[in-house]
């Protein structure tokens, strides 16, 4: 019975480099987490490269989670891409099988697919999302019920500080930031990495990762992506290279590796302006409270590195 009583887990993702990596640890704890879907939407890449990405890396790691194609575009506006970061296929640099794109793909609605799968789950689901949350806000909005199974949301966006696709907003934020303010105060448990910590904190350094090409067969995968993005990041001047959506995926499987966090009411900027999709928290003592959102703040670095490395050479000692 302890495989009925394993976390379960959907993953809602564009990859997408970071993605990649994130989808890569989680599989990697099967012990900790069971994958049972992943869910792909518009973001880094367009939706089609994402999903292929997804049949590609599925294949690869050997998984038989269910995949299910979700929202080409936002609630509101028309998409944004991320290609000059995460390349034009969105995970250039490693030449999958051919055959990776025979990777079923069980449903080309993600929202009707999470609905099923979480209303008829007899325990309580966690979703991992990693991207633009149009699929889940459409999810949440449509079929409010969900919310009695869905147990947490780990999400990777927004930022207490600084932003990244703008001055003022962290890329997911950004691009669909009305998704981002129906979830946010859906009433459901959230965990946050956004990029005051996924940047100034989780980051791994440029000689980190040029360690992760000795760790096996995945480590080969995950390096020839990596480099790809590693060479972008440091090119704008960054030295500390982020992996933004591992942290979403860790904080589920290792929270003891987040060393403080803050339960903060966030907010999400709807506006027209330069400060669309800016996330900001409320710090007043005294002010009616939207929302209860726990904002990871701090992370044990060395440790959250080395158990990135070590779930990338797992794979060769299953
Ligand atoms: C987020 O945006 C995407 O480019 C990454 O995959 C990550 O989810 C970081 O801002
Ligand atoms: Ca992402």
């Amino acid at each position: 019975w302890g495989k009925d009583l394993m976390t379960k887990v959907i993953m809602d993702c564009d990859p997408g480099i970071d993605d990649a990596i994130a989808l890569t640890v989680l599989l990697a704890h099967p012990e900790k987490a069971d994958l049972i879907g992943v869910t792909t939407v518009g973001g880094n890449v367009q939706l089609d490269y994402v999903t292929q990405n997804a049949q590609k890396l599925l294949t690869f790691l050997g998984s038989h989670a269910e995949l299910a194609a979700g929202q080409a575009t936002p609630l509101v506006k028309e998409i944004q891409t991320a290609s000059h970061v995460h390349g034009k296929t969105g995970m250039d640099g490693y030449d999958f099988p051919e055959n990776s794109l025979d990777y079923p793909i069980k449903s080309h609605n993600a929202v009707t697919y999470m609905y099923n799968k979480i209303i008829n789950s007899d325990e309580k689901i966690n979703l991992v999302a990693t991207a633009p949350l149009t699929n889940v806000a459409l999810l949440l909005k449509t079929f409010p019920d969900v919310k009695e199974n869905i147990e947490h949301i780990y999400i990777m966006g927004g930022s207490t500080l600084q932003g990244n696709i703008t001055l003022a907003a962290e890329f997911n934020a950004y691009v669909d930031p009305e998704a981002m303010d129906i979830v946010f105060n859906s009433g459901l448990p959230i965990t946050l990495s956004g990029l005051n910590l996924t940047e100034n904190k989780a980051y791994v350094t440029m000689d980190e990762i040029s360690k992760i090409k000795d760790l096996g067969h995945v480590g080969v995968m995950a390096s020839s992506i990596l480099d790809i993005y590693a060479g972008h990041e440091s090119s704008i001047g960054m030295t500390k290279i982020p992996i933004h959506d591992a942290c979403a995926v860790i904080s589920l499987i290792a929270p003891e590796l987040f060393t403080k966090s803050t339960n903060y009411s966030m907010d999400v900027s709807l506006t027209n302006d330069q400060y669309r999709g800016m996330t900001y928290p409320d710090r007043r003592v005294d002010s009616e409270k939207k929302n209860s959102i726990k904002v990871l703040e701090d992370v044990d670095r060395e440790a959250f590195v080395k158990f990135i490395f070590d779930s990338i050479a797992s794979y060769d000692k299953k």
